[in-house]
């Protein structure tokens, strides 16, 4: 049989989404890249230069892309048959039960299947469950692929992927040898520091990175829930203590832990741990409960229950769009219950639901700060306003 030719570099399968497109991009300035969605709209948007999404500095490498012919969009999947390397980066979601579900993946790979051929070689960089790689390569195997199969988790910050794709060592890991050599070459042309490890000791580097983050701000929050319950102010004792004090330079400040990976992570390293990872199960106990002791907070200043509280901030931190997950939505959930209204505004995220920061503004009796925006350092709020800042944003 003649090998197959190769007119793409690099095929990324679920391209348009917010660390697929990023990447594919990065990669589109150095190869020849096709993204691969199921999204009609974001590939439709994105085969017109348009971001989907904020991304710092992806704009341009749209532009460049599109300009140069380096980078094509589509939703069909057949031209995969003309990549020498598949990235798969689909999300990867828990299920109801907070339990790891392998159908992201497989269903991702059904559609394609028909166009992978053995000299290709196949990246996964969601986010996996310990095992996803071995049992991927192991369903690859059972329907007559013979493809390299590697793991390279994916570690940058939404929004700033552009930066920090350059500036973090890359994880890369392979069952084989050719394998390998190709994620070898791949990463280490974008960026010269890898390191490398088998794929389960990558899968699990990954999940642990995000479980420490989010038991950092679990930890920090729960200090903040302690003093705060006492009637101190958590954030003069943390600036205090922070001062010249090398050993809590790290410290976070308090805030909405939230967003689509650290929650789901941690309940996947717990699963891992046939849930006896209590500092993670601890820690979500603590952050998800932060909305509900913020309005417990608010409601012994103010009497909500005949008044008008405003959320001002709905993505998941600050100066992003993506509300995925964002504990403002379960703020407002809970203030829905208890207060006479509720508004909400933020200036990035598009929610038919949220009004003005001028109306909130205007209507609000009380307001909560759900995610710090800049645009919210410097408001004019009424004196007779309760505010809830959370985040000290406002100082
Ligand atoms: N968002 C982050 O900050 C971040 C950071 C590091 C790692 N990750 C991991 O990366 C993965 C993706 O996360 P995301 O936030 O980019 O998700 P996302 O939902 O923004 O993107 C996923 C993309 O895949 C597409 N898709 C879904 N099913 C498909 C299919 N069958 N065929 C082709 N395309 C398909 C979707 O249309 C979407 O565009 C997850 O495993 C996540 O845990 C995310």
């Amino acid at each position: 049989m003649s090998s197959p030719t190769f007119t793409f570099d690099v095929g990324v399968i679920g391209g348009c989404g917010h660390v697929g497109l990023p990447l594919a991009l990065l990669l589109a300035s150095k190869k020849r890249v096709l993204i691969y969605d199921i999204n009609e709209n974001a590939v439709a948007q994105v085969q017109a230069g348009v971001m989907p999404f904020f991304e710092e500095g992806a704009e341009k490498l749209l532009a460049a892309g599109l300009a140069n012919d380096s980078l094509v969009c589509s939703t069909d999947p057949s031209a995969l048959a003309s990549c020498r390397i598949i990235v798969l980066i689909v999300g990867t979601p828990v299920d109801e039960h907070l339990n790891p579900s392998f159908e992201a993946i497989p269903r991702a790979l059904e559609r394609c299947l028909p166009f992978f051929n053995d000299e290709q070689v196949l990246v996964l960089r969601s986010t996996v469950y310990p095992g996803t790689s071995a049992k991927v390569q192991r369903w690859l195997r059972e329907r007559g692929l013979n493809m390299s199969v590697t793991f390279c988790p994916e570690r940058v910050a939404q929004g700033y992927s552009v930066r920090e794709f350059a500036e973090l060592p890359q994880i890369v890991s392979s069952f084989d040898e050719r394998g390998a050599q190709a994620v070898r070459a791949l990463f280490g042309s974008m960026n010269d520091d890898l390191v490398v490890m088998e794929p389960m000791e990558a899968e699990l580097a990954k999940l642990l990175a995000n479980a420490w983050r989010y038991i950092q701000f679990a930890t920090v929050n729960q200090f903040y829930m302690i003093a705060e319950h006492h009637g101190l102010d958590f954030n003069r004792i943390l600036q205090g203590s922070r001062h010249n004090y090398p050993r809590l330079a790290g410290i976070p400040g308090p805030g909405f832990a939230a967003g689509p990976c650290l929650f789901k992570d941690t309940m996947q390293l717990a699963a891992f741990s046939q849930n006896q990872f209590f500092l993670g199960h601890a820690a979500m106990l603590v952050n998800e409960g932060l909305p509900a002791f913020v309005v417990e907070q608010l409601a012994k200043k103010v009497p909500i229950a005949d008044k008008t509280v405003g959320v001002l901030g709905m993505g998941f931190k600050a100066e992003s769009d993506d509300g995925r997950s964002s504990l403002s939505y379960k703020l407002k959930k809970i203030l829905n219950l208890r207060a006479a209204r509720v508004l909400c505004t933020d200036p990035y995220v598009k929610d038919d639901s949220l009004v003005s920061l001028e109306e909130v503004l205007a209507e609000a009796d009380a307001l909560v700060i759900g995610t710090p925006h800049k645009a919210y350092k410097q408001l004019r709020i009424r004196p007779e306003v309760v505010v809830m800042d959370v985040w000290n944003i406002l100082g």
